[in-house]
């Protein structure tokens, strides 16, 4: 498959919402890329639900809820409520990983496990089969606009050969850091949903860009 980009809109303009979901609709976007941070797991508050609400009453796309909460158990049917296509929880939040996946799949949404840069890939292998998708996150989560880390090709090749036997159609999405300079290697390693906040919103043309990571 061609791979997805999902624009995190953790970057877009605040006070200009509805202009930055309606630039995301016309371009080549493929999914919405939400994080929920609570100020607890990461050392970061983004939004909530009010303002997910306001996204999704605009955006024509998929909405990719990357939680970075603690207990987010508690709120993932408020989550498919406010819009969210596919949910990802991280695995270092969750005790109980296989009944929060299950959880999400009863809610009819795409199940993701996101795992932090110090995270070993190979922790995910008794629940990889139940996933629709892996996240692998390619800076330190909390904030936009961070260096990208390098071992991060690796992981997703590990990731990838773990996924052959029991899952091939595992998504792998990776998170921080993507822009022009490593978008090609990432997708030759085996990611297939690319996350791109700075390089999108920062760029001359957000569009543009899109279409050029889209088309790397
Ligand atoms: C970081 C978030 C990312 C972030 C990516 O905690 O999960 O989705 O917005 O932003 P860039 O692409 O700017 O690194
Ligand atoms: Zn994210």
């Amino acid at each position: 498959m061609k791979h997805l980009i999902a624009p995190s809109l953790l970057s877009a303009d605040f006070a200009n919402l509805q202009r930055d979901v309606e630039m995301l609709n016309r371009s080549e976007a493929d999914w919405l890329h939400i994080d929920i941070m609570d100020g607890v797991f990461v050392p970061n508050i983004s939004f909530g639900f009010p303002v997910l609400q306001a996204i999704a009453k605009h955006a024509q796309k998929p909405l990719d809820v990357h939680l970075m909460i603690v207990e987010p158990d508690r709120y993932l049917g408020d989550f498919k409520k406010a819009g969210a296509a596919v949910i990802t929880v991280h695995y270092e939040a969750c005790t109980h990983l296989h009944r929060t996946i299950q959880a999400i799949k009863d809610l009819g949404c795409k199940a993701g496990v996101a795992i932090n840069p110090h995270t070993p890939v190979s922790v995910l292998e008794t629940i990889l089969h139940d996933l629709d998708l892996v996240l692998i996150m390619s800076v330190n989560p909390g904030f936009g606009g961070q260096k990208f880390i390098e071992n991060t090709y690796q992981k997703i090749k590990q990731v990838k050969e773990l996924a052959k036997a029991v899952n091939p159609n595992l998504l792998i999405e990776v998170d921080g850091g993507v822009g022009m300079a490593n978008i090609k290697q990432l997708v030759d390693a085996g990611a297939n949903v690319l996350v791109a906040g700075n390089a999108v919103f920062a760029a001359d043309s957000s569009e543009e860009m899109i279409k050029s990571l889209k088309n790397c």
